[in-house]
């Protein structure tokens, strides 16, 4: 692997207190791999995850994210770079209850002084493309667990992220649309060449990625 083919490499420590929840743990994801983390609940994938992403911050150690350090960024670069290059997806959706499909998609182009019709066009393609187009105006309550998540693929897709991070994503879902959204998840790899990291507790899941990483007790044992 040449290092020029890194997206993201990192080695760190992060601790909760005096508690050390990932224990020098290094790893690198290459542009256009599909990475799944596993392991048991509580090992630490959520927060390896958090700091990667430049959610949070490691306690030692360094991130580098499209070849940028993240690690000495302030609070506010920290909030641009997740906005410029990063997506997100989450299990339980973390869509916004008094906005609609399209203006939750769209969220993330507000900031760039974007009109408002070129954001709206923008949400509509990536909802089109979900398959949800139908459902652009209602409100996430009034929409299912997996419509909701094709949702919240639109929102991680609309800035053109260079890696989208997500977390359990079909563990609130029944297996039929979990694994509907795994495709979906899949499709944004295979042809689209998305980068991506999933965590995920579903062995056949982490195994459609390219590379499956195990987690244990805040060490990646494979
Ligand atoms: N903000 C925090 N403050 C203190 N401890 C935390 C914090 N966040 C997580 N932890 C602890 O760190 C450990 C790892 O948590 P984490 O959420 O990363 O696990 P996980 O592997 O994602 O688990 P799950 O599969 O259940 O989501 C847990 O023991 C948790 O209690
Ligand atoms: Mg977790």
């Amino acid at each position: 692997m040449s290092k020029a083919d890194i997206l993201m490499g990192a080695r760190l420590t992060k601790k909760y207190g005096n508690l050390a929840v990932v224990k020098n743990v290094s790893m690198n994801v290459k542009e256009g791999e599909f990475v799944s983390l596993v392991g048991k609940s509580g090992c630490g994938k959520t927060t390896l995850l958090s700091v990667l992403s430049g959610l949070e911050r490691p306690t030692e150690g360094q991130v580098i994210l499209n070849g940028k350090e993240i690690t000495g960024a302030s609070e506010e670069e920290l909030a641009l770079f997740r906005r410029a290059h990063v997506g997100f997806i989450f299990q339980s959706f973390n869509l916004i209850p008094t906005l609609t499909a399209w203006e939750n998609v769209a969220l993330p182009l507000f900031p760039m002084k974007m009109p408002q019709e070129q954001r709206r066009g923008r949400a509509m393609e990536l909802l089109n493309q979900m398959e949800i187009g139908h459902r652009t105006e209602h409100l996430p309550a009034a929409l299912s667990g997996g419509e909701k998540q094709r949702v919240a693929i639109a929102r991680a897709l609309a800035n053109h992220p260079k890696i989208v991070f997500a977390d359990e994503p079909t563990g609130n879902l029944d297996s039929a649309t979990g694994d509907a959204i795994m495709v979906i998840l899949n499709n944004l790899h295979k042809k689209q060449g998305m980068t991506m990291l999933m965590v995920t507790h579903e062995p056949e899941l982490a195994a459609t990625a390219d590379r499956v990483i195990r987690m244990q007790d805040g060490e990646v044992i494979a």
